[in-house]
């Protein structure tokens, strides 16, 4: 592999990733030979991990149970990254959640609170822990998963929107604080992805539209010009590129990851 291009024997660290977007990036990472060490709030991590590791018997990571909500908690496992493996060359910031739809003027503070304590703060805590360890190393790469939604506000999710949003703008003042030191930082926003958390958004739809869960899904392939889902591997190119030496040079980007949905 050109040296330019080469990612293997990294140590990445990935966030949300018993499922989803997060176990198609740490799978994808893993296969090109990125060490994982990959965390979530749900135990089901550990067989994710398993996996990972028997398809990459070489592979150096291990799985955590983490909440990205809890600052302690996450101090503690990105600490644990460099202390088992000794650095920490990507940090992916990608767990999240999203509410159950609703107005504006129907949604409840609870919820508010936890969508911003997982979105926003859980994200902002990743950055904060990467960024110490990054700082010392004078090297590595935050990518931190951002929306289509916090670019544009989309009616029924008004408190996640604002969490993305939040992400995004948190990437840009990191990208900044951490260029003297040769950091990269970027945000990827994923469009309309596979995964558990869009099959909810996609039911809640079909069900307002009077229409099956099978026409929605339709609608929706209509509406991205490549015609498909978004899948974990399609962020995990721009995650391996960002954090290789040909990537090195962008910072502080809101790249949309969409299969040509939107441009802004
Ligand atoms: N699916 C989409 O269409 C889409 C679009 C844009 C952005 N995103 C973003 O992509 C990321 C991944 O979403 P996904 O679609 O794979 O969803 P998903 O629900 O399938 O996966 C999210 C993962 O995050 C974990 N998680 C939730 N709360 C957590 C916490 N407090 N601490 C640790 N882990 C936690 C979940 O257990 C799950 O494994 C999210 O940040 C989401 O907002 C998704």
């Amino acid at each position: 592999m050109n040296k330019f291009r080469d990612v293997s024997g990294k140590v990445a660290f990935v966030t949300g990733a018993s499922r989803g977007l997060g176990q198609g990036i740490a799978q994808t990472l893993a296969d090109d030979g990125i060490h994982v060490v990959i965390a979530d709030i749900r135990p089901e991590v550990m067989a994710a991990f398993e996996e990972i590791k028997s398809k990459n018997p070489d592979n150096k990571g291990y799985a955590v149970i983490l909440d990205v909500s809890d600052e302690a908690a996450v101090k503690a496992a990105v600490e644990g990254v460099v202390e088992k493996l000794g650095k920490l060359d990507i940090m992916v910031n990608n767990a999240g959640i999203h509410i159950t739809p609703s107005n504006v003027w129907e949604t409840q503070e609870k919820d508010i609170d936890r969508v911003l304590a997982v979105n926003f703060k859980g994200i902002f805590f990743g950055c904060k822990y990467a960024a110490l360890e990054m700082i010392k190393q004078k090297s590595g790469s935050i990518v931190n998963t951002g929306s289509f939604f916090g670019k544009v506000g989309h009616p029924g999710s008004a408190a996640y929107g604002a969490s993305k949003a939040g992400v995004h703008t948190l990437t840009q003042s990191l990208a900044m604080e951490l260029a003297p030191y040769g950091v990269n930082v970027n945000a990827l926003c994923p469009g309309l992805a596979a995964t558990d958390m869009h099959w909810a958004f996609v039911e809640s739809d079909a069900r307002d539209r009077g229409i099956t869960f099978e026409e929605m899904k339709q609608v929706e392939l209509d509406s991205i010009p490549l015609g498909r889902y978004g899948y974990g591997y399609d962020l995990a190119g721009a995650i391996m590129w960002l954090a290789s030496e040909s990537g090195s040079y962008v910072t502080g980007q809101l790249i949309n990851i969409n299969g040509g949905l939107d441009f802004s």
